[in-house]
């Protein structure tokens, strides 16, 4: 099967990147080559997780550098995992329709400037949301705007803090990055035979 390069970015824990790295490593991503995870700060943990699977790292804390990582990665795929960055219109332009997100909201609910990380989960606890969720979206020049690609909700309940709430939905990230990754390498085949 014809691999395709993909480049992850990141800024923390990278347990998404983890995910991901864990699908390559069984067998249930085989459509997928890790080329390189990129951090926005040497403390993100994803790098060392990184490194233990074998994958090139590099940290870019400015976007020229982003994208000169990214370039000479020869990434066909981008996956925001955890990157608390704005991605520059450069990259967008570049990489349009190749870049994916994972946010841990029911976009278009709790997403947007501001709504990062644990911020999400306090406020749909502090609105008394039933429900939350995770969502996978292409990136576009927006925050949180591009097309959805895959949404999978998750039950609020009674008497979650948010970091209760977190540890939910990050489970049902885990399993929708990978999803929507698969889907998004699918929607470049397609687009390379029309
Ligand atoms: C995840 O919950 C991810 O959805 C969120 O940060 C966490 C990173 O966890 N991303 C955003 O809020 C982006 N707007 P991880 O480093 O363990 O994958």
């Amino acid at each position: 099967m014809e691999k395709t390069r993909v480049a992850v970015l990141v800024s923390g824990g990278g347990t998404n990147l983890q995910a991901i790295i864990d699908k390559v490593a069984d067998g249930s991503l085989p459509q997928v080559e890790l080329v390189k995870v990129i951090a926005s700060k040497e403390s993100a943990y994803a790098l060392e997780r990184a490194a233990k699977a074998g994958i090139e790292t590099a940290v870019a804390k400015e976007q020229p550098q982003v994208l000169e990582e990214l370039e000479g990665s020869g990434a066909e795929i981008i996956v925001l995992a955890g990157y608390m960055k704005v991605l520059s219109p450069e990259i967008i332009k570049k990489y349009r329709n190749r870049i994916i997100n994972i946010h841990p909201s029911l976009i278009p609910k709790y997403c947007g400037k501001g709504f990062y990380g644990i911020r999400v989960h306090n406020a749909v606890i502090a609105a008394g949301e039933k429900e939350s969720g995770a969502t996978v979206h292409y990136v576009d020049e927006g925050v949180d705007t591009g097309e959805i690609i895959l949404q999978e909700k998750v039950p609020v309940l009674e008497g979650d803090t948010p970091e209760d709430l977190a540890a939910r939905v990050l489970k049902t990230e885990h399993v929708i990055l990978a999803e929507g990754l698969k889907i998004a390498i699918q929607n470049l085949e397609k687009e390379g035979i029309e």
